[in-house]
């Protein structure tokens, strides 16, 4: 077996720590054997042919190793294969990309190909900085002790209100509970809302919500732009009338526009918001690659917080996708399986800390108990539509929402909380409330039958993987919730 006359086929091949381990999901018009070796071949050092410029030399140290195969049918199969590190320019992650994430979709032998993760070596990983992370957010937020998530909301309607009425939003909101306000991702210099106008105004309402709670507050300033010298002068701004947080579109942006304006915020202290519009269309595509690469990238090059998906809002992912998701912006080993559409084990490298996972996307107050059963307490939840949804307002919309989230911290259920708050009782009566119980339940019916599926998987493909992710979907199962989203 071979391709372009040489082969790259080891199934002995035992990765060393150094490697880059891929996993992915390919299907072809060759037999799988033959695919896995074209796909080898074009991601490190060969071609359709045997060429006289090969020599021992490269092929030795430079060459993609398959060294296991998951045959599903003939054609089709899931494909390990390790890189070695001395392929790469180490401290270029485009070269990276081009190698590995690049040529081989379009091979003509191929009719799917999904990459599913890659383990990245710990050498290769402390190049990057990481993160000022987690904790420091807390720290600044003033949470370390409570550990309850944080809470924060989109100002919506997401384009077209003035720098005066965003900025009155803004402060109504912070000032009845909430952390957080953010501009959306289309949300950054139109006419009707000029970014500098919105900055000044947001920044006053901000310090005077702050004055009045004595309480920090984060303003997600969004200064994604297709200048990065525009971008630069917006971060110098912020940073010169004391802000924070500085958010960033970041799948658009592309990884070296992100890495530079990561780098500058972190030089200022500044910490970074990653909104990931756009990564559904090669996360969710038969030809593509998982959210879960995108994200490892992402926490080395230092964002301190991501959206991350929900598991029980509007946007796409089961309850132990996203959970797989939320370890992996916080944990520094994630195991999984190929179920959960990951390899047996990711580690991080001491110095990347911690990043926040941001849970937003369809959500209100109700919730939040089955946010709890895939996040834990670790994550910023937030709900646009679920704030200004609120029958009585934003006002009310922040205090429900609030109250919830201190919910999480006190370790009571939404339903006690209620009786408190009346804002959470009447965010419930029109959002409804799903405990997290039938999360849970969820999660844990997975991972009991975690071999069953894994077996399940092994056989069918990467179809399987689609279909648990639909079938453990939380708002096909958890029906107060998919009722509800179709009653509002
Ligand atoms: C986001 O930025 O995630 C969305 O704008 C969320 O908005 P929603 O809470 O109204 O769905």
């Amino acid at each position: 077996m071979a391709y372009g006359g040489y082969s790259y086929l080891e199934l002995n091949y035992k990765p060393g720590k150094d490697d880059f381990v891929v996993l992915l999901w390919a299907k072809g018009t060759v037999n799988i054997n033959n695919l896995a070796e074209a796909i080898a071949a074009e991601s490190s050092v060969g071609t359709f042919t045997k060429i006289k410029t090969m020599n021992e030399r490269i092929f030795k140290h430079y060459r993609a190793h398959v060294f296991e195969i998951i045959k599903t049918s003939e054609d089709s199969g899931f494909i390990k294969i390790a890189y070695p590190l001395e392929h790469f320019d180490q401290k270029n992650v485009i070269q990276f990309c081009a190698s590995v994430m690049g040529n081989i979709y379009g091979l003509l032998e191929i009719e799917e190909l999904y990459i599913m993760d890659i383990s990245f070596p710990e050498k290769y990983q402390r190049q990057f900085k990481g993160p000022i992370g987690l904790e420091a957010i807390r720290k600044y937020v003033g949470t370390e002790k409570s550990r309850r998530p944080h809470c924060g909301t989109i100002v919506k309607p997401k384009v077209g209100l003035t720098p005066n009425e965003f900025a009155d939003v803004a402060y109504k909101v912070l000032a009845n509970g909430l952390d957080l306000v953010k501009d959306d991702e289309n949300l950054v210099d139109q006419d009707f809302c000029k970014w500098r106008d919105r900055a000044d105004l947001v920044n006053k309402a901000m310090n005077r919500a702050e004055l009045e709670t004595g309480e920090k507050k984060l303003y997600c300033c969004n200064i994604s732009d297709s200048s990065i010298e525009r971008m630069e002068k917006r971060l110098d701004y912020l940073h010169s009338h004391g802000l924070k947080l500085v958010m960033l579109d970041v799948f658009v942006l592309g990884m070296p526009a992100t890495i530079h304006m990561v780098n500058m915020a972190h030089r200022y202290r500044m910490f970074t918001h990653a909104h990931r519009a756009g990564f559904a269309a090669v996360h969710r595509s038969g030809d593509g690659y998982s959210f879960g690469i995108l994200e490892k990238f992402y926490r080395m090059f230092g964002l301190d917080q991501l959206h991350v998906g929900t598991g029980v809002g509007k946007m796409d992912g089961a309850p132990h996708t996203i959970r797989r998701f939320a370890r992996l912006a916080r944990d520094n080993e994630i195991k999984a399986s190929i179920a959960e559409g990951g390899l047996e084990i990711s580690k991080f490298d001491k110095s990347i800390a911690p990043m926040m996972p941001v849970a937003s996307g369809g959500l209100h107050a109700g919730l939040t108990e089955g946010l709890f059963e895939i996040f834990g307490n670790d994550f910023t939840m937030q709900a646009g539509g679920g704030v200004h949804g609120h029958p009585k307002g934003s006002e009310a919309g922040a205090k429900a929402l609030r109250a919830a989230a201190d919910a999480i911290g006190e370790g009571i259920t939404l339903e006690e909380k209620a009786k408190t708050s009346k804002e959470l009782n009447e965010e419930l009566k029109k959002f409804g409330y799903v405990k997290g119980y039938k999360v849970r339940r969820m999660l844990n019916f997975f991972d009991e039958n975690a071999d069953l599926f894994e077996m399940i998987v092994k056989k069918q493909g990467m179809s399987a993987i689609r279909m648990f992710d639909k079938t453990f979907d939380a708002r096909g199962n958890v029906s107060e919730h998919h009722i509800i989203s179709k009653k509002v």
